[in-house]
């Protein structure tokens, strides 16, 4: 169900769950004063309690109300990527809540790049937003993916279709350099020219410990058993996700990903083609993994190979 902007602000405001537009993908939205309401953005989602949720503000002079301390080049940061597909981890107290943050003493902050969304957070205040989708499915760009997910009467503040399709790159200071714990719509190279050096991905520390909890779920899964290959093994399978510039077999069903020349079309659409083959009602698809692995695209491929993991 479609809801207008001043219908979004009454719902949060009375302790409701709503998706919520951003350019990476859409939320599930609650406001961070209302515990319940935190409590069913998990139930919703059949999320893991142990998986913390992201606070959205409008603007990041506020994140001062939670955050203890501020790691080097934190400003320089926030003043070059907010608004934007950012999330930095910084060290907060008991003003965050600990379910918001699965206990831990520290919380992901960021302020997405979407005029619409900007000015709800004003109105409503912070907000609490994972992804909208169920938990491991891939991630909702459009209203109707929530819909897929939640029912056609899941209030939905429509913002049209993400632009970025594909999350925000989350950085964790660490050991004196800031680290990449979950890629995302920002690449890693894009940082060297701030921070002086490209931050690495680290998923683990020592011990085995995830640094984003998140990372240990199943992610972004289709129903669809995925096939990761490259065009010298195409193997036998009904649908495939390719590129529109190669030539496929012509018997097969077809889904362009995007241009090989455009790795935002690919990532704007990625979530979408996953959900498509479920549409399609496909049990195996082939995935040409045939492309660059720098930039963005770096983030596509882990995006597939974690779709593709059983
Ligand atoms: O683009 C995005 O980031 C989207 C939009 C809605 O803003 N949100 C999003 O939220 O992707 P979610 O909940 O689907 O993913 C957040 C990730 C999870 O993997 C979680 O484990 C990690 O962020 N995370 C949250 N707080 C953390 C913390 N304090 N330390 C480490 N990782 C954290
Ligand atoms: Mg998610």
């Amino acid at each position: 169900m479609r809801i207008s902007l001043l219908q979004a602000i009454s719902l949060l405001r009375t302790g409701q769950v709503i998706a919520v537009p951003t350019e990476t993908v859409y939320g599930l939205a609650a406001c961070l004063d209302c515990p319940e309401a935190i409590e069913r953005i998990f139930e919703l989602k059949k999320r893991p309690r142990s998986n913390p949720l992201i606070i959205h503000v409008a603007d990041w002079l506020e994140i001062h109300h939670y955050a203890t301390h501020y790691p080097p080049d934190f400003e320089k940061l926030a003043l070059t990527y907010w608004p934007g597909p950012l999330t930095c981890i910084l060290p907060v107290d008991a003003r965050v809540p600990s379910l918001a943050r699965a206990g831990l003493l520290t919380a992901g902050f960021r302020v997405p790049n979407l005029a619409l969304t900007r000015q709800l957070i004003k109105a409503a205040g912070p907000l609490l937003m994972p992804s909208a989708n169920l938990s491991g499915r891939p991630s909702a760009t459009r209203p109707e993916h929530v819909e897929e997910d939640f029912g056609a009467d899941f209030p939905v503040l429509d913002g049209g279709v993400c632009a970025k399709g594909l999350e925000s790159t989350i950085l964790l200071y660490q050991k004196s350099k800031w680290v990449i714990v979950r890629l995302g719509s920002l690449p890693a190279e894009k940082f060297t020219p701030i921070l002086g050096y490209q931050p690495l991905f680290v998923q683990k520390e020592q011990g085995d410990q995830p640094l984003c909890p998140g990372q240990l779920f199943r992610h972004y899964a289709p129903r669809a058993r995925l096939i990761l290959g490259d065009l010298t093994a195409l193997v036998d399978s009904p649908f495939i996700l390719g590129f529109r510039e190669r030539d496929y077999p012509v018997s097969k069903r077809v889904i362009a990903l995007g241009s090989l020349a455009r790795p935002e079309e690919v990532a704007e659409n990625l979530y979408q083609s996953l959900r498509q083959l479920d549409l399609e009602g496909a049990s195996v698809a082939w995935v040409d993994m045939d492309f660059p692995r720098e930039g963005l695209w770096q983030t596509i491929a882990e995006r597939l190979i974690r779709a593709g993991e059983v």
